[in-house]
């Protein structure tokens, strides 16, 4: 067993259907937004497998730019959210897609969506690999989601607990005492 798998508990989402879900909600964003040009925002770092992988399933003219932000320490948010990078594009008037890991409290999403309102942009949609909607805080919903997941702390494809696991290439159950100890 690898220094990672044993922390792990469970997979609760493999690659293939990782892959797979992908793909799909990659080729459905491609036909909602038929003869429109729309940015693409990744929500770093989490963000960063997830939106590789959607990529190139979205056969459209797009663009893509990041932002970062932070408000977890652990396992859970602090609540506050810092926006450690903005976006490097004008927005006015461009349909926006934010791209986020997990959609939890939905404090973050709600934060960045008043945030880059002001803006002026067209449209703000959300496209999240995962929801988790039994801890939601916040009045926000994805447009596009690939996967809802329980409330348990999950990482791997680009998710972390203290900045490891990322680099997993499924979702797996953490262990508790991991973070317990
Ligand atoms: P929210 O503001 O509570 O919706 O938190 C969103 C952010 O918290 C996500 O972008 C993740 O970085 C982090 N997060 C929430 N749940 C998990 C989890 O189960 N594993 C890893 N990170 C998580
Ligand atoms: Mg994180």
């Amino acid at each position: 067993m690898g220094i990672m798998e044993k922390d792990i508990e469970r997979v609760l989402i493999s690659q293939i259907e990782l892959e797979k879900k992908v793909q799909e909600i990659g080729e459905q964003i491609s036909k909602d937004y038929e003869g429109e040009t729309p940015i693409f925002v990744g929500v770093l770092k989490g963000c960063f497998i997830f939106m590789a992988d959607l990529m190139r399933h979205v056969s459209i003219n797009c663009s893509m730019d990041f932002m970062a932000v932070s408000s977890y320490q652990g396992t859970s948010s602090t609540g506050a959210v810092k926006i450690n990078k903005d976006l490097n594009e004008s927005i006015e008037g461009k349909h926006l897609i934010l791209v986020e890991d997990i959609l939890d409290s939905g404090v973050t999403l709600n934060y960045l969506k008043n945030y880059l309102s002001v803006r002026k942009p067209a449209s703000i949609k959300i496209a999240t690999l995962m929801d988790k909607p039994a801890r939601r805080k916040a009045d926000i919903y994805a447009d596009y989601s690939c996967f809802e997941v329980p409330d348990a702390f999950v990482v791997g494809y680009g998710l972390d607990y203290n900045e490891k696991y990322r680099n997993l290439p499924y979702i797996g159950v953490l262990k508790p005492e991991v973070y317990q100890a």
